[in-house]
């Protein structure tokens, strides 16, 4: 059976962007193939999280992927840091990671260009760490939204480049996956493109807000000042509350909208408040989910650590490989 891995970074409650980019299919996908998911805690640390904040933020994102469906039974769910076998695999692959190519990495130029005053190495390795993710279970399909397709593409390298240099075929090559449809982008609320949890304050709507802030949120969406011709085309801040539509509310609710969008009769506030109570639909069960896991210490805890044994499992596999074919041997 083909083995899926996929993850999250605890530096936030998740948004339907990570739902709809990478979690909603995690639930099809554990029981057709081998499923490791996990909570990107290292990743994490690359923007300085205070010590009292990692842990409530790990739990949170860990109760949010138990609210959406995963079933810890079935996929393998843990925690990045309860696997040292990662961190070492990431030491090893950074030997042969050029600095020339981390630098043009996308989301590393991105960093530099938004917090310039925290260039640190963690950012500039942070694909090193995603391949040693990866490969680390010589994973081949990654759930992944379309933001991180460069990532996949680096990881294929590093892997390529260990099984060339030690003559190895440790590495299968992982692929970006989303059960057979494209790799999707959410648009975000404030027209700036994509959601995401460190853009501005009201671009994203997580699982867990309550009904009263995502009226708010939606209702402050960024709009235009309505269409100037029959059928035109959609500007872009147009087109994501359309795409937000597309992903929560019925095809019914969509096509009603886009028809009166095609013949000039729209009301952007009527298209907002059927969004957002269309979004509350969506998100109640979940967030009563999440209020109701987030209560059972003791679960939560057995979950993790059944999670990290079954992970070690696997990773202590494949370091044992690759400690062996780099030629380190015990004295
Ligand atoms: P992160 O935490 O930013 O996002 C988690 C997942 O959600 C997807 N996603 C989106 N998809 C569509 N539209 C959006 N607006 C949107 N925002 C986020 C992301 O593509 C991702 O699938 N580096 C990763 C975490 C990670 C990882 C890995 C993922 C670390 N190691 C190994 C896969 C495999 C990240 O920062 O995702």
């Amino acid at each position: 059976m083909e083995t899926v891995l996929s993850g999250i970074r605890s530096t936030g409650n998740l948004h339907l962007g990570n739902y709809f980019g990478a979690v909603k299919n995690f639930i099809k996908m554990q029981h057709e193939y081998k499923c490791f998911f996990f909570i990107a805690d290292y990743h994490s640390l690359t923007t300085h999280p205070h010590p009292a904040d990692l842990h409530a933020n790990v739990k949170q994102v860990l109760v949010e992927y138990l609210a959406c469906g995963i079933d810890p039974e079935v996929a393998t769910i843990y925690i990045q840091s309860d696997l040292p076998e990662i961190a070492e695999l990431y030491l090893l692959l950074n030997m042969n990671a050029y600095v020339g190519e981390l630098e043009r990495a996308t989301t590393f130029k991105e960093k530099v260009r938004k917090q310039p005053d925290n260039v640190n190495a963690g950012l500039l390795t942070y694909p090193v760490l995603m391949a040693a993710d990866i490969l680390i279970h010589r994973a081949v399909k990654v759930p992944v939204g379309k933001d991180q397709e460069q990532h996949l593409e680096m990881a294929r390298t590093f892997g390529n480049r260990f099984n060339r240099l030690y003559n190895t075929e440790l590495f299968p090559e992982p692929f970006a996956f989303n059960f057979g449809t494209n790799l999707v982008k959410i648009p975000g609320l404030d027209g700036t493109g994509k959601m995401g949890k460190s853009e501005g304050e009201g671009n994203a709507i997580f699982l867990a807000d309550t009904p009263e802030v995502i009226r708010k949120k939606v209702m402050r969406a960024v709009t235009d000042g309505g269409p100037k011709q029959e059928n035109q085309e959609k500007p872009e801040v147009i087109q994501n509350i359309f795409m937000l539509m597309e992903v929560v509310s019925s095809k019914e609710t969509y096509d009603h909208f886009n028809d009166l969008y095609n013949t000039m009769k729209i009301r952007y506030g009527d298209l907002k408040k059927q969004l957002a109570e269309d979004m509350i639909n969506f998100t109640e069960p979940l967030r009563k989910r999440i209020t109701e896991l987030s209560s059972d210490e003791d679960y939560i805890h057995k979950v993790a650590k059944h999670g990290a044994e079954k992970a070690r499992e696997s990773a202590s596999k494949t370091i044992s490989e690759a400690r062996r074919v780099i030629g380190f041997r015990h004295f």
